[in-house]
């Protein structure tokens, strides 16, 4: 299966409705070549939403997998072109992707579509070794 497939499948089972009812999907594939995908899972206590991109790397971690070497991110965006990772999952995505991982933003409708580094989508990130103390 393609990532865009898998991405395509895991939006279906998006659990936004009943509330924001913006359903996305998300898929990262690994250096062995597997694809992992999740969907937004969203919560009546709002702040406890989770993010498509969240419920793909849980999945990636779960299968003993740590190294992002592509990821794809698909919603319905009218009138915006794509649905670009919010800040929170460019950290997350971030602690598993090189930067030349590529990042790519596709909408349902097909057409719309944009590619950017993971570089590109944090520069100036936190990093570990902002934790190295001397
Ligand atoms: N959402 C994602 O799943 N990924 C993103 O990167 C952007 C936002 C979800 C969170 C929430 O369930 C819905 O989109 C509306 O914010």
């Amino acid at each position: 299966m393609s990532l865009l497939d898998a991405a395509k499948r895991a939006r279906d089972n998006a659990h936004a409705p009943p509330y924001s009812n913006f359903k996305v999907g998300a898929a990262v594939r690994t250096t062995s070549g597997d694809i992992f995908a999740g969907c937004n899972v969203e919560n009546v206590a709002y702040p406890e939403g989770t993010c498509a991109e969240a419920g793909a790397i849980a999945a990636m971690v779960l299968a003993g997998q740590r190294e992002i070497t592509e990821a794809l991110v698909i919603a319905d965006a009218p009138p915006l072109p794509v649905t670009p990772p919010c800040g929170g999952c460019r950290q997350k995505l971030k602690e598993f992707a090189g930067p030349d991982a590529r990042v790519t933003m596709l909408t349902t409708g097909g057409g719309a579509e944009l590619v950017m580094t993971m570089a590109e989508l944090l520069p100036g990130a936190f990093t570990n070794e902002h934790l190295e103390t001397s």
